[in-house]
């Protein structure tokens, strides 16, 4: 393998592939040369752009860390979270649509009973959110395991303020809660607000360079899970938010943009009396359970 030259150089790299015996490894490796090299030829990639993308991708895992995950918010900007959350998550109608995970979500987040604020001192105001997991039938999911979480007022993830001198982090508006015999759900929690994804590093660049803001518009993050059924991770949006048509990481479906209702101060729904104004939210989620495909 000699003298490799524009025209000569995808098929030679495709052909060292050849004694990769994972065939799956094999594939997507070929594919990848082909369109990295079909993107370079079509651009006509020049040495000075080719250092720029190794300086930023570089910068990328620089910045990367097990709390800041910027290759992830790379791959949402980009729209390929979006893509792949599609092909993999297609379901019957009726059933709840998936959205991009994001990268705040963490593992052992506290369990709460049904109707317990899960603000837990999260600033915001308050919102009430409740509903039932539902199966394409219509009928109760008991005892899902619900996993939930949000930005507060400020737009921040619990997760991004700096833990305690014993590296703990005190999870807010975060939690984990199961469905009630019913398939029933509730709790309290704090108002969804629009927030600007982290934009202090290269993908934030990246977008001021692109001309694009790094707004989402508000929303909850589940995860459902129950046995029987594929495992629902998606959001619920906030109706009217004025970032719905320009999500930065293309999140937003119909299906789950839905009306967060503005009460005066007075009698909540779980009895107490608030002396400022709150919101309910009312959604019912449909799982697909693991047996049937998309139509
Ligand atoms: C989020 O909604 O938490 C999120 C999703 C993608 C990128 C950044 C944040
Ligand atoms: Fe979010």
């Amino acid at each position: 393998m000699r003298n490799l030259n524009e025209d000569t150089i995808t098929q030679a790299v495709i052909a060292s592939l050849g004694g990769c015996g994972e065939e799956r490894l094999r594939t997507v490796v070929t594919s990848l040369v082909q369109h990295l090299h079909s993107f370079a030829r079509e651009v006509r990639l020049t040495e000075a752009e080719w250092q720029a993308a190794i300086a930023f991708l570089t910068a990328v895992g620089h910045i990367t860390d097990d709390k800041r995950q910027e290759f992830i918010l790379l791959s949402d900007v980009l729209g390929l979270s979006t893509l792949v959350t599609a092909q993999n998550h297609a379901k019957p109608a009726g059933c709840t649509e998936a959205t991009v995970f994001g990268p705040f979500y963490v593992e052992g987040s506290p369990d709460y009973e049904c109707h317990a604020d899960i603000a837990n001192g999260a600033r915001g105001e308050p919102c009430f959110v409740r509903g039932r997991v539902l199966d394409v039938e219509g009928r109760p999911v008991a005892h899902a395991l619900m996993e939930v979480w949000q930005a507060d007022q400020d737009g921040h993830y619990d997760v991004q303020s700096p833990p305690a001198a014993d590296g703990s982090i005190t999870h807010r508006a975060r939690g984990k809660l199961r469905t009630d015999a019913d398939g029933r759900y509730a709790f309290r929690s704090i108002l969804a607000e629009p927030y600007p994804i982290p934009h202090d590093g290269p993908v934030g660049a990246l977008l001021a360079a692109l001309g694009r803001h790094p707004w989402r518009p508000a929303h909850l993050h589940f995860m459902i899970q129950a046995s029987g059924y594929e495992t629902l991770i998606t959001h619920v949006f906030r109706d009217g938010d004025p970032y719905l048509e320009s999500d930065a990481v293309f999140g937003v479906r119909s299906t789950l943009v839905a009306d967060w209702v503005r009460h005066a101060a007075g009698a909540a729904p779980d009895g107490s009396r608030l002396d400022a104004p709150y919101y309910t939210l009312d959604y019912d989620f449909v799982l697909n359970p693991t047996t049937r495909q998309a139509a």
